[in-house]
């Protein structure tokens, strides 16, 4: 079977704006999760497409999808974790109570908060999920990126174009995510906080999906400003 996971469990605290996490706050004429909710609607392919919510918004949440979507029955929603990869692990766990452990299911990850996902980009995930077992979506670095690990002085330049900027979906088999997230001890979980992560450090092959400029996410206020700027202009 083949799962979305709308990732919507933040607060939104850097955007420092609104009394509400970001992915309520309007978009046009609807909550920018319900944009991206649309988008993974379009895609046949998703038995259950779930939404990993803040246990405070869960009837708000109800009351949008009720509001915004014809399909209802297609939707789960479950209570978010502390941090991204718990609320990953509670839709895994709601996903293996209702419809049992498959060692081919998969999952497709997703930011509730990059509406303008495309549908080429959730299938190119899909497909890679399937062949690859884990897959991470990406963008070639435009600028030349720095590190630095005081925050004072550069530390290293790397040449850009091994460079990339990582986007989502990740998308994954279930199975093989689940076994390396429960080799590692609480503190490893607390430092591995992006999904693709954990397989590398796991050493497994992470396979890139070619992403968009436009799959931005949306973090800050001067994001939301560019996203309303856009709301208009793509389809
Ligand atoms: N997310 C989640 N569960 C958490 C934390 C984050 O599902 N416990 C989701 C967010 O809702 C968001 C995505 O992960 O869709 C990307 O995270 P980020 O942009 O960092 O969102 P927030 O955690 O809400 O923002 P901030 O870090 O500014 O508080």
């Amino acid at each position: 079977m083949i799962f979305a996971a709308v990732l919507a469990g933040g607060v939104g605290s850097r955007m420092k704006i609104a009394d509400m996490p970001k992915q309520f706050l309007p978009l046009g004429d609807k909550p920018i999760l319900i944009h991206t909710l649309e988008k993974f609607l379009l895609c046949e392919r998703f038995d259950k497409i779930y939404i990993g919510v803040h246990q405070n918004w869960v009837l708000h949440t109800q009351d949008l999808v009720k509001k915004y979507i014809s399909q209802p029955e297609r939707i789960e929603i479950v209570k978010g974790g502390a941090d991204r990869n718990s609320t990953i692990f509670n839709i895994v766990a709601d996903i293996e109570n209702k419809y049992g452990e498959d060692e081919n299911n998969i999952i497709v990850t997703h930011d509730s908060v990059r509406p303008y996902v495309s549908i080429r980009v959730i299938e190119e995930n899909i497909d890679a999920a399937i062949k690859y077992g884990a897959t991470d979506t990406v963008i070639g670095a435009t600028d030349t990126i720095i590190t630095s690990q005081d925050g004072e002085y550069i530390s290293t330049v790397p040449e850009r174009r091994f460079m990339y900027q990582g986007q989502t979906p990740q998308s994954f088999k279930i199975s093989l995510l689940k076994n390396l997230y429960n080799q590692l001890s609480d503190d490893e979980k607390a430092l591995l906080t992006d999904a693709c992560k954990i397989c590398v450090v796991g050493g497994v092959k992470v396979k890139l999906v070619q992403g968009e400029v436009s799959n931005m996410k949306i973090t800050t206020i001067e994001d939301y400003r560019v996203a309303q700027a856009m709301v208009g202009g793509l389809k």
